[in-house]
Parts: C-alpha cells; structure tokens; sequence
C-alpha cells in the first residue's frame, strides 16, 4: 500500500481536531471524554508524527488511575452535556481527584505503551517517561489479580459489556439474568447515530441497573463479586493481561524491582496455564466462560483470536489457524456473519474494527503467521480507503458505521500507513524482542 498523501493528512487533522489538549476524544459527537482503550491505539498514531504528544495521551490517561491501580473505561476531564451516562451517574473519582467512570477495559494499555517504548525515535524520551509509567501499569496489571481474580486460577472477570465489547452477543444469556434498572434516563447515544447501529434499549437497562449496583458498593470489585449478576472470563481480556505481563517483564530489570519481575512471572505462568479452560475444542477458538451459569459461551467473535497477542495458539494451533483464515475471508466481522446472531451494521454484534484488526495482526506476527498478518492488514486499509474514517465497517460491503471522524481509526491508518515509508515497522519487534 503506497501513501495517499492527502488521506494521511485527513488522518493527522482528525487527532489534532479531535485532541481537547494532552487527550483525545474518541469522536467530536459522540464520546466527548477520554476513554481507557481508545488512548493506546490514539498514542500509536499520534507517535507517528509526534512523540511528546503521544506520550502525553498516556499521562493523561493515568491522571485517572484509582488508588487502588484501576484505570477507569472513561477519564471525564471536562463536563459535557452529549454523553449518557456522565460523571453524575457514576459518581467516582480518581486519585488526582478526576471524575471518572467505576469500571475498566480490556487493558491494551500495557502491552501497547511497552509497543510505544520500543517504536520512539526519542529514546531519551521515551525512558524519561517509563520511569514513571512503569509502575502505574503494574499497579494497573495488579489491580486486576487482586479484583477481578476467578476462584483460584489465573483467570480474570469482567462484569460489564463496557469493560470489552459491549453488546456483543457472547453475552446475551449472561445479560439476560441481569434485573433491569427502573431508572428513567435518557440516552444520548441515539443523538447522532441510527438506532440500529446501536445496542438496544433492553441492553442498556442491565447496563444501567449494573452500574447502580457497583456503585453500591462504591465499586469495590471483591464485594461486588458477591451480588453480581453477571460476569465473564473473557478470553480477549485474558489473552490480553497475558500480554502485558510479558510486555511488563521485559522491562522489569530496567524500570522495576525484583519483587515485581516475581509476581509478574507468577501471573504470567498462571494466566497462560489456565487459558485453556477457554479452548472451544468444538469450534477450534478461544471461548468465554459465564462465571454466574457455570458454563462455557459457544459464540464466535473477534476476540476469539486476540489471544494470539500472548503467543498462545490455542490446544489445536491447525484448526485456529484455519478458523482465523476463514474469518479473514469474511473481512474480519466482530460476529461470525454465518451466525444467526450476526448483524452487519449493529456495534459489536458484526461490524469489523480496525483496532481489533490490529490486535489480531500483532498476533499473527507474533507467533509467525505472517501471510495471514498481512492480509489482515492490507483488508482493514481497504475498508478504511473505500468506507472513510469511522467507527467500525460493514463486513459484508465495507460501509463506514457507528462515529464518523473516528479517533482510533485515523490512528490505525497512519501507524499502518506505509511501514516503510513512516519507519513504523512492526515485524521485527515482533520477531525479535518477544
Ligand atoms: C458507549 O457508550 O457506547 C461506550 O462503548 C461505553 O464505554
């Protein structure tokens, strides 16, 4: 893919529009805050034509950082009327005294701001800045172990849609037991994008009545896990955590102590052992696991192959290869499209997304599946050359859907770009430093 100037100036303008000084909003309408996720994947592009800004966006993420190690999903660093639920609703705040939401998201951030560290061309920079940010993505890491743990594995739980992929009909049944909110509220979602594309009024009913009742017990996830309703070994989460206990390991001896290489080493053996309680012998993929029903979730979703970031490739590396190949020729869908389930246009229930695109082609390159990394690559550009900027992609047509001017999207395109062309070639850190 050769560079089309004027797109990599499009992608360039939508960050610095996007950007509300030091953080950038995930869409000017839609997400007017700084979400957990988004920020990782922003700082990869912006790392592309500006390092000290990159840096930045991960600082600033960390001024939501919680006491106890949580980075929230979302840092509201100022009030803004066009996003349900707001700072009202969740009534939580950081250490620094940022109104922030009470839960998480899959945490890219380790694994992605080690991925920053090796990529940054001012290496005194970039050491200056993980002398600092070393420790608080332990704690982050930590914070997980110690909250979120399941029994006695080394497998974590997520207790909201919000935390990962959000509608996503991996846990339809989970939700289901869910008692509704009898809250009124309005949502702002609907504002400026189609219903369709959007999770339903029943769903956010749970999500509302899970966000009252975390902030019962002040979102003190030990004592949430006693009276939650829902919650989820996710094998993206999972595959992710392992991810970045290695990232974290191999920067231990420099910017940590010896205590923490011990426990990283710890997390990092278990969390790899236990991974195969989500191996889905049938369908050849990583699976969820439904903590509540006791019972492993036979969907197929994107996140199924995210584990291939932590170099596992499942009880059967064939069959999850041929699944990944076959996902592929169906351009990367967040749903299976020959699920019944499937809907092209609906959030995470079908669209194709560029940054989960873009954690399935680490993978690949990490454990040596290089045609399929490039293929990866090469359909996700085209979805954005033929859809434009936006959140997500139809798979079957690759319309643009969700949030136009979309942050994460702009940012994939320039740190994919050319890898030639903008040195940001990923391969060989992937060959070599893992
Ligand atoms: C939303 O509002 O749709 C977000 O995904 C929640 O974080």
């Amino acid at each position: 893919m050769s560079i089309d100037s004027n797109l990599q100036h499009e992608a360039r303008n939508i960050l610095m529009s996007n950007d509300r000084g030091g953080y950038t909003v995930p869409n000017p309408s839609v997400y007017p805050f700084q979400w957990n996720w988004d920020s990782l994947f922003v700082a990869l592009g912006w790392l592309t034509f500006d390092e000290p800004r990159a840096w930045q966006e991960i600082e600033m993420l960390f001024t939501g950082q919680w006491d106890n190690g949580l980075v929230p999903s979302i840092v509201f660093h100022h009030y803004s009327p066009e996003y349900f639920p707001g700072p009202d609703v969740w009534q939580a705040k950081s250490k620094h005294n940022k109104d922030t939401t009470g839960i998480t998201q899959i945490p890219i951030v380790v694994m992605g701001t080690e991925l920053m560290y090796r990529l940054a061309k001012d290496t005194t920079l970039a050491q200056e800045k993980m002398a600092t940010l070393f420790n608080e993505l332990f704690l982050y890491q930590q914070w997980f172990y110690i909250n979120r743990r399941y029994k006695d594995t080394g497998l974590c739980q997520i207790f909201h849609g919000w935390e990962a992929m959000d509608n996503s009909p991996m846990w339809d049944k989970a939700l289901e037991k869910v008692t509704p909110t009898s809250a009124l509220f309005e949502r702002k979602d609907k504002q400026n994008i189609p219903e369709g594309q959007r999770p339903t009024q029943w769903d956010y009913e749970r999500y509302i009545s899970i966000v009252e009742k975390m902030k019962q017990v002040e979102y003190d996830s030990i004592e949430y896990q006693k009276v939650t309703e829902m919650a989820i070994l996710d094998a993206a989460l999972n595959g992710v955590l392992i991810a970045g206990n290695q990232a974290l390991l191999r920067l231990v001896d420099q910017f940590g102590t010896p205590t923490q290489a011990q426990q990283l080493e710890q997390w990092q053996k278990e969390t790899t052992r236990d991974m195969r309680l989500l191996w889905n012998e049938t369908l050849g993929i990583y699976v969820d696991f439904d903590v509540i029903a006791e019972t492993a979730i036979g969907e197929r979703i994107s996140g199924a192959f995210i584990p291939l970031l932590a170099g596992v490739t499942g009880e059967n590396p064939e069959q999850y290869r041929t699944a990944l190949q076959r996902w592929i020729s169906q351009d990367m869908p967040s749903v299976d499209c020959e699920s019944e389930v499937f809907e092209a246009m609906r959030y995470w229930r079908g669209p194709s997304w560029s940054i989960m695109n873009f954690m399935i082609y680490c993978g690949c390159l990490l454990v040596g599946w290089h045609q399929e990394a490039q293929e990866i690559k090469a359909r996700s550009l085209q979805q954005i050359l033929t859809g434009g900027f936006y959140e997500n992609f139809n798979p079957l047509n690759r319309e643009g859907g969700g949030g136009t001017d979309f942050s994460w999207t702009a940012a994939t395109y320039l740190y994919w770009l050319d890898e030639t062309d903008t040195s940001f070639n990923f391969e060989p850190y992937f060959n070599s430093t893992l």
